[in-house]
């Protein structure tokens, strides 16, 4: 026989008690864990910089990826003129503040794009975005720049880093997407990431991105093979993705101003 203080009354505000003392304590981990994983993304969002730019070393601790980072500086730019953007001048404290896919979000900070300008399948474009510059001896060296657009399933974010000529890329990876593994996921192969290296964006005019991705592979018989990576067997519509979004980030809606301003030295 159930004892006097089995009540329906007793049993709810335990379990009610019982509820609020969980939700507190999810609550103070949840707040209390956010810098940690704020940090833990910037870092990954920082590997993958050092990734593209061709600068991560196998095994690489957290203080060396950080260390590795510092070398670059982190610049605005206004993507519809070329020119470098002054983080002050959007309350900023410096560049790496600025939150490029929340700006994209945000009608004040970007801008939609209509159908036809958009090939990435973005919908709409920051007016500023993030570019990290590494410098060598005085030279720059590498322009690493950040890109997405849709694949098949999902969003693609990543960077692409050119080397000086604002030209030739020096490497591409994507380090969020929820394309399927084997297939669309093939984007994260080294051995296709490896095919990007020394590709050329632009023909002769350096105004018109040429990427394309092309089933069968490419080799040394192909023409035009500087602007040619091999498309991802079983997975043409996210390797689609891919070359619309990097010919869209390097064109005139993206990169383009900004790169043509680098190459004549004067963004
Ligand atoms: C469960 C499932 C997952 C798939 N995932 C992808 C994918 O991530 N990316 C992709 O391009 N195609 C994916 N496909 C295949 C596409 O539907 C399509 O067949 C393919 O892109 C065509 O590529 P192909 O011309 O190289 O065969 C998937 C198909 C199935 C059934």
């Amino acid at each position: 026989m159930a004892k006097a203080k089995d009540t329906v009354s007793r049993t709810v505000i335990v379990a009610l008690a019982l509820c609020i003392v969980c939700s507190i304590i999810v609550s103070v981990a949840a707040v209390s864990l956010r810098p940690l994983q704020i940090e833990n993304r910037n870092l990954d969002i920082k590997s993958n910089i050092l990734s593209a730019a061709g600068l991560l070393e196998r095994g690489s601790s957290s203080d060396q990826i950080r260390e590795q980072f510092n070398r670059f500086t982190v610049r605005l730019v206004n993507l519809e003129t070329g020119e470098y953007v002054d983080p002050q001048s959007l309350g900023l404290n410096d560049a790496m503040e600025f939150e490029q896919y929340r700006a994209a979000s945000d009608p004040a900070q970007s801008r939609s794009l209509s159908s036809r300008e958009d090939i990435a399948g973005i919908r709409r474009l920051p007016h500023v975005a993030q570019v990290f510059l590494l410098e060598e001896e005085g030279e720059l060296s590498r322009i690493v720049l950040p890109i997405h657009g849709s694949g098949l399933w999902s969003t693609l974010y990543g960077f692409v880093s050119l080397q000086a000529d604002a030209n030739t890329i020096a490497g591409l990876g994507f380090y969020d997407h929820a394309e399927t593994p084997g297939l669309g996921g093939e984007i994260d192969n080294p051995r296709w990431k490896q095919q990007w290296v020394d590709r050329q964006v632009f023909g002769d005019d350096l105004r018109t991105p040429r990427i394309e991705l092309v089933k069968g592979g490419v080799d040394a018989n192909t023409p035009d093979r500087q602007h040619k990576v091999d498309s991802l067997a079983g997975a043409t519509l996210t390797a689609r993705g891919v070359e619309n979004l990097v010919n869209f980030w390097m064109g005139e809606q993206g990169f383009g101003a900004y790169l043509s301003r680098l190459r004549q030295g004067g963004a």
